[in-house]
């Protein structure tokens, strides 16, 4: 009887350096500004019957566990002041990152400035909200910004900063 001859293992190859350069590419995690609006500051003390009971400082304690899970990396801020806010986004894109995810609170429904600012960013905003506003007063069902973002998530709670986050980084990775 003729011995069997094992089948010899294909030698491994070391990765190419276009095929390195990809794979660290992809490990890179995806640097997401997260910007929160007037009167976010006061989540968890501000009627929690609808924004709930925890607070600004919580979300995005869950929501920086979240990034670490789907490999992105989030940088949170908070302003009661447009102008500000504004600022944050025009700028978004020359401190290196890739997206943005906005609740942009009261403001949402009053300002022409958002709009033109994300409108000038050159990056994807995501809208979001904790409350549904189309459920609730009449005034909160219109938003000046979202014919500017790629997406919106409402009345999810602190969960809906985590969607918001899944639906960029999802955006992203479309091919075009
Ligand atoms: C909000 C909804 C807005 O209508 C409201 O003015 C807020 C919070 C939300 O997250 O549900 O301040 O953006």
């Amino acid at each position: 009887m003729a011995a069997r001859v094992k089948p010899a293992k294909p030698a491994k190859r070391a990765p190419a350096a276009s095929e390195r350069t990809r794979q660290k590419r992809s490990d890179t995690p995806v640097p997401v500004l997260v910007l929160s609006g007037p009167n976010l500051h006061r989540l968890g003390k501000r009627q929690p019957e609808i924004y709930g009971t925890q607070t600004l400082e919580d979300v995005h304690e869950l929501l920086r566990a979240h990034a670490v899970q789907v490999n992105a990396q989030v940088t949170c801020r908070q302003s009661n002041y447009e102008g500000e806010l504004v600022g944050w986004i025009g700028d978004a894109k020359t401190e290196g990152f890739s997206g943005l995810l906005l609740n942009p609170g009261a403001l949402t429904h009053t300002s022409y400035a958002l709009y033109d600012a994300l409108l000038g960013a050159e990056l994807p905003c995501v809208e979001l909200h904790l409350s549904n506003p189309d459920a609730r007063e009449e005034f909160r069902r219109k938003s000046t910004v979202a014919a500017a973002c790629v997406g919106r998530v409402a009345g999810f709670g602190a969960r809906s900063y985590l969607l918001a986050l899944d639906g960029l980084l999802g955006h992203l990775q479309r091919p075009l």
